[in-house]
């Protein structure tokens, strides 16, 4: 089936299988459709119909709420019909050259260990190779379960033949729910990506702050990752505020003493404690990292006075942390090219 889709600057057109949703066609395609979840809930994706037939995966999606007529609809949640014309109201280019092209991948998760009693990190093994930046997601649909989600990558690799995740539970969430019940090793799964803009290239030459709630950290693990392996703290700061309710949900403390042991003093990582203040004890077991209390935000606000300079901000978390970080970094004069996030909506 031909998609055409005219966009403010351009028309394009691409095919698209009768299965495929036409925003994933159109990504696999290399054409940078707007999306910003792929998985029906912020209303990035939204389209409108000029001519033919549409069909609806999800009509209760949440992003529907933003579309205004009935030939509005979510390029990640429909399918074509036949051959079908639409319009979205952005620019739409193609990729640049070197940005990685999403496509479907087939995936078995290898083994899933619980991080804390409510956060687990999964590895899931890809059939073929997936490139990939620093502080991408994917998105995994597993059997049984209607659509997919959105996973960040903790791993940071070239060609990466394995993926990393923590994905915390949420309460009578239908994926938590299959997953946190009973193990899933050897469970074959759907994987579509990389998606997401909130990357990093060392050659972004800028200290780096970094700024997450909950499983928010994984996309940051990954540029961690790939900053420490280029030796990128020699030259750049790098400062990491990780936030969690109390030390019971806090993990990758051993990661971060590690990282922070290798990369030397211009990598700072505080864990912000919202619900308690810091145990004597942590303070003694990871004597490289530092905790403070209160909301991430605030934590960081207080700790980054005087140190905006040359800094690019990475957030990731629920939309409201990633809110209220962003209110936070306006509000220090850190400018709006230099804040990059992916809401976890
Ligand atoms: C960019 C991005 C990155 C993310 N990264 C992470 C991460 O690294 N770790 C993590 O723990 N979480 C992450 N999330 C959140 C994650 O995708 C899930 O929302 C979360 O795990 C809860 O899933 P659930 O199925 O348990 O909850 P549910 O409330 O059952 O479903 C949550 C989401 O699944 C999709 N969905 C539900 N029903 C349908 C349906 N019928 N058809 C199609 N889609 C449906 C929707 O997107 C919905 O918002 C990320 C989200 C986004 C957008
Ligand atoms: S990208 Fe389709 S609703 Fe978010």
């Amino acid at each position: 089936m031909k998609i055409q889709v005219n966009a403010r600057n351009r028309a394009h057109q691409f095919d698209a299988a009768p299965a495929d949703k036409i925003l994933y066609a159109g990504l696999s395609q290399a054409i940078a459709l707007p999306y910003e979840c792929g998985s029906g809930t912020c209303g990035t994706c939204k389209a409108r119909r000029l001519s033919g037939d549409i069909e609806d995966g999800w009509p209760e999606a949440p992003g529907r709420k933003y579309l205004k007529s009935p030939d509005e609809f979510l390029m990640c949640q429909c399918t074509a019909r036949g051959d079908v014309s639409v319009e979205v109201a952005s620019f739409v280019q193609e990729f640049e050259p070197g940005v990685c092209v999403p496509a479907a991948v087939e995936g078995r998760i290898r083994d899933a260990t619980l991080l804390t009693h409510d956060v687990m990190q999964l590895h899931i093994d890809l059939a073929t190779p997936l490139e990939f930046d620093a502080g991408q997601f994917v998105l995994v649909q597993v059997p049984g379960i209607v659509g997919f989600r959105g996973w960040s990558m903790v791993n940071y690799e070239r060609n990466a033949l394995t993926l990393v995740f923590v994905v915390k539970k949420k309460p009578g969430g239908q994926l938590s729910d299959w997953l946190f019940s009973q193990p899933r090793a050897g469970t074959d799964v759907e994987v579509f990506g990389p998606l997401g803009r909130a990357t990093f290239y060392p050659s972004v030459a800028r200290n780096i702050l970094c700024i997450a709630g909950g499983s928010g950290i994984a996309g940051m693990m990954s540029i961690l990752a790939r900053a420490a392996r280029e030796n990128y703290f020699t030259e750049y700061r790098g400062d990491v505020f990780f936030g969690v309710r109390s030390m019971k949900d806090a993990f990758f403390l051993d990661v971060f003493s590690r990282l922070r042991e290798q990369c030397g003093e211009k990598l700072r990582v505080t864990i912000a404690l919202s619900e308690e203040g810091p145990p004597a004890c942590a303070q003694a077991d990871h004597p490289q990292l530092e905790f403070d209390t209160g909301f991430v935000h605030d934590v960081a606000e207080r700790r980054m006075k005087g140190r905006y300079e040359g800094v690019r901000a990475y957030l990731a978390g629920p939309p409201p942390a990633v809110d209220a970080c962003v209110r936070m970094l306006l509000m220090s004069r850190v400018s709006t090219d230099n804040i990059r996030y992916d809401k976890f909506s």
